[in-house]
């Protein structure tokens, strides 16, 4: 094992001593000498001896106590971090020198959370403890459950909260934001595009549960509000099964509309930029109807979206559920997939692999990007305003495919090339919120740059190519 696959270094010396029980385990040699030797060796070994396993558990226990108190301090200096900077103003967004983003969220909605919370869950010096032997190619776990201090809020304060699709990279972050505010969280995913790794830090706490159903059966719960994420996001995977798609955007939808009026919960529904199409407005205002192919390879996910809308406000109208609609534009940060297929990951990844960035088309299509986290204020705000029409939840900021992979290239590797290939079908030539209503209605605009964003999403790519884990 190479010393970068080992991603802390209490850990490190802990394997280094089951390897050495290992080596010794008939016989009684501790000599530092001997340690030594087998230093640059390690490997948790399948074909270990019973007494081999029993040291193993023995360590491990033993590092789970010690990690745990460090895991504990670590956790209350963050907070206590935090906590300061809660109580000297709740809505204190940048530090002084007026520029350092130091919370996110509103304080309208207890939405504050301090940054340095979430980049601890997200960011951690030692990710999820997991040690990764590129040797064996297997992965240790070697954490016991200690979690993040959240919020603790009344019984009539306390929301129980369903999240569906909360195992994708917008649901997670929406969970963890969630959590901390201090509600009940139940999140169900099938798991499709979603990872058990995005949520793997609540898995276990008291007021989280994670189910694996897909939202295409029904699902009963007793909750007051339910986020519907649930659908695959990048062309990629919308396409690898249009009809499980459009399957996922009706009739998830219904089911959980079904379950907001039978519960009487709020709804929020997660749409998209894209019911906009192809758009012959721009910038795009929520009262655009769009230019959508109908059959086109973008349609299953498009038009599954614009059907979810129509849906909900029949749901509103009919049977006077609670509804909110969100229509997000490009988003990106951590825990985006490597692979989704979304130009923000696909350079980054290019770009820290030295390889070319792929432009489709001319280049001169434009996209704006918004960082997850002001996504995340937006959709907390519009959930608990009175607003009951779509919202454009954006960044304005507008770049060409082109400017943003010269971005790209300048801060990650400024020795990429670019390979050019054949636009995509249906690919919309210009994207840009018109966010006025957001502003008026939830006093809400995008904080982050995209260079505070993507600086974030590079670092958790790297570390997660460090860990071995991408
Ligand atoms: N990320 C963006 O830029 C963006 C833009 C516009 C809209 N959205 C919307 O936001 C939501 C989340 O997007 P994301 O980027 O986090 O995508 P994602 O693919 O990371 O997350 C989607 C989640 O839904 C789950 N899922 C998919 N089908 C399901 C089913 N049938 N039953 C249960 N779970 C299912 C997946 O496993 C995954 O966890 C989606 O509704 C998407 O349409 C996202």
């Amino acid at each position: 094992m190479d010393s970068n696959d080992i991603v802390s270094s209490s850990s490190s010396n802990d394997i280094e001593a089951v390897h050495n029980k290992f080596n010794n385990s008939s016989a009684t040699a501790d000599s530092e000498s001997d340690k030594k030797k087998s230093v640059n060796n390690n490997h948790i070994s399948a074909t270990a001896s019973n007494s081999g396993n029993n040291i193993i558990s023995e360590i491990l226990n033993n590092h789970n106590v010690n990690s745990c108190k460090s895991d504990i301090k670590t956790i209350t200096d963050h907070w206590q971090n935090g906590q300061q900077l809660w109580s000297l103003s709740e809505d204190s967004i940048y530090a002084k020198d007026s520029k350092t983003i130091v919370t996110v969220g509103h304080p309208s909605v207890n939405s504050v959370v301090p940054l340095d919370l979430l980049r601890y869950i997200y960011l951690p010096e030692h990710p999820h403890y997991r040690l990764f032997d590129s040797g064996t190619r297997t992965i240790s776990y070697l954490k016991a459950r200690s979690f993040v201090p959240v919020k603790s809020l009344s019984l009539c304060e306390k929301k129980r909260i369903l999240v569906t699709g909360g195992a994708g990279f917008v649901g997670s972050h929406l969970v963890d934001r969630l959590m901390l505010m201090g509600h009940e969280v139940t999140v169900i995913d099938n798991f499709f595009t979603g990872r058990k790794n995005n949520l793997d830090h609540w898995i276990g706490h008291p007021n989280f549960e994670l189910i694996r159903h897909d939202v295409v059966d029904p699902y009963m719960i007793e909750v007051d509000q339910i986020y519907h994420l649930a659908c695959p996001a990048s062309p990629p995977h919308y396409q690898y099964n249009p009809i499980k798609t459009i399957k996922t955007s009706v009739m998830g939808t219904i089911n959980m509309l079904g379950l907001a009026k039978r519960v009487k919960a709020r709804f929020l529904l997660t749409s998209t930029s894209e019911v906009y199409g192809d758009p012959e407005e721009h910038p795009q205002p929520e009262t655009y109807w769009g230019n959508v192919n109908p059959i086109g390879p973008r349609a299953c996910y498009d038009e599954g979206k614009r059907v979810a809308e129509t849906l909900t406000y029949g749901y509103m109208q009919q049977d006077n559920v609670d509804v909110r609609v969100a229509r997000i534009f490009n988003t990106f940060g951590p825990r985006m997939n490597e692979n989704d297929g979304r130009v923000v990951s696909n350079f980054i990844m290019q770009a820290l692999k030295g390889e070319n960035l792929t432009i489709y088309g001319d280049g001169q299509q434009t996209r704006s990007f918004q960082y997850i986290h002001d996504l995340i204020d937006g959709l907390i705000l519009l959930m608990n305003n009175d607003y009951r029409e779509p919202v454009n939840l954006g960044n304005p900021d507008e770049y060409t495919i082109f400017e943003f992979a010269e971005f790209i290239k300048n801060e990650v590797n400024p020795k990429c090339k670019y390979t050019t290939l054949p636009a995509t079908t249906d690919d919309p030539k210009q994207r840009k919120p018109d966010i006025s209503r957001a502003s008026e209605f939830l006093g809400w605009s995008p904080r982050w740059s995209l260079k505070q964003g993507i600086n974030e999403t590079v670092q958790y790519f790297r570390q997660q190519m460090a860990a071995g884990v991408i």
